[in-house]
């Protein structure tokens, strides 16, 4: 089935979700980099299975596993529907729930239903609301943040980083100067923390500390291995103009498998905490190409305190399997817990039963 293209705002939204359940734009010549880990097994875990708990904390609220919903969409007519269906399963599951860019809701109050949904839905799970880094460079005024925050009574505000999306995208915005200063305004005015995350090309170590020195308390890496988004907007400029003459045919082909692995980003904003004598703590977030309850358990014995996940949550939510998909990644973690001998989450991240292969 080909997919049909706009470029409204709403209709660009609309083809997003479209592009990633039909066509193929995960990474080609990347991975997450998980599949050169193995979990350790222990042959003598003296737990019991039943006695095992995924539960963790996630800024200051207990979770039911530690695995968030990442940010997707709002801002079209049929978003209220997604968006209230990934409510309903992040309420039944207990897990915090990212909404997708709230820009369509304050550029069209219209479409500010589309996101409100998920707050009715999920009325007691942590919600966060979603903008970009283009649009807080341009300046975002204090009632836009307020708008944001108190449609979706949110948690916390993440703010992602989309440099290559944007790259490619037909219409994108590729002014990224002041971006940290506006993350900086940002955190400093909030009263909910500010989470910041990538969509697929990976946070670095050194990214990530100069995010924290800002005050921000939650980096999710979103790295390489998952979707390109490269390769999703990529889609849509084909879609339009026919043939991309804008890079070389060698250069393109680099450029939409352009990022940084997932577990690449992991392991270097891991470090930073071990070597933080002095910094704010802050919590790790492992995204970008997550596949199961093996992925979610590795990322946290890589050190993240979460793991995340987008494309593959769509793709169940789509064929009306999204909670036999989170009960059978719960299913996986608990197994890895009980075969590694880790009663809790905080036992497999201290421990750190894991080598490369
Ligand atoms: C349909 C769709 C729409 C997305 N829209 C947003 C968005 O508005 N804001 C955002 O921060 N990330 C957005 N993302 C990116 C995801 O949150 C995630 O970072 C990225 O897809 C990599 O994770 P994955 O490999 O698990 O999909 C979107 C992802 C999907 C699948």
């Amino acid at each position: 089935m080909s997919t049909t293209i706009t470029n409204s705002t709403a209709e660009r939204k609309h083809s997003h979700v479209d592009i990633c359940l039909r066509e193929d734009v995960a990474f080609s010549t990347l991975t997450t980099g998980f599949e050169q880990y193995r979990l350790r097994h222990n042959a003598l875990p003296e737990l019991k299975y039943a006695d095992l708990s995924t539960e963790t904390d996630f800024l200051g609220k207990r979770i039911s596993l530690p695995l968030m919903i990442s940010s997707m969409t709002g801002g079209y007519s049929e978003a209220a529907d997604l968006n209230r269906k990934l409510a309903e399963a992040a309420e039944r599951f207990q897990l915090p729930l990212g909404v997708g860019s709230m820009r369509q809701a304050l550029e069209e109050s219209s479409h500010r239903d589309s996101f409100a949904v998920v707050r009715r839905h999920a009325p007691t799970t942590q919600i966060f609301a979603n903008i970009g880094a283009p649009e807080i460079a341009k300046g975002l005024s204090d009632s836009n943040l307020q708008t944001m925050i108190e449609l979706i009574r949110a948690d916390g505000l993440i703010i992602h980083l989309n440099a290559a999306q944007e790259l490619f995208q037909p219409e994108g915005g590729t002014d990224f100067r002041r971006v940290l200063d506006a993350v900086a305004a940002i955190t400093a005015k909030l009263p909910v923390p500010v989470l910041v995350k990538e969509v697929g090309c990976g946070i670095s170590g050194p990214v990530a500390r100069q995010l924290l020195k800002t005050g921000v308390q939650v980096i999710d890496v979103a790295g390489a291995g998952g979707i390109s988004w490269q390769k999703v907007e990529e889609t849509r400029y084909k879609s339009m103009f026919g043939i991309d003459t804008r890079f070389s045919t060698q250069g393109l082909e680099e450029l939409l498998n352009w990022g940084i692995p997932t577990t690449e980003c992991l392991v270097e904003v891991a470090a930073l905490r071990e070597n933080s004598a002095g910094t704010r703590p802050f919590s790790i977030i492992a995204s970008g190409g997550i596949q199961s309850g093996l992925d979610i358990a590795k990322s946290i014995a890589l050190g993240a305190d979460l793991a995340a996940s987008a494309g593959a949550l769509l793709k169940a939510l789509h064929a009306d399997t999204l909670e036999e998909t989170l009960t059978a990644w719960t299913n996986d973690l608990r197994a890895t817990m009980f075969l590694t001998g880790s009663a809790t989450i905080a036992e497999l991240q201290k421990n750190r039963p894991i080598s490369k292969q």
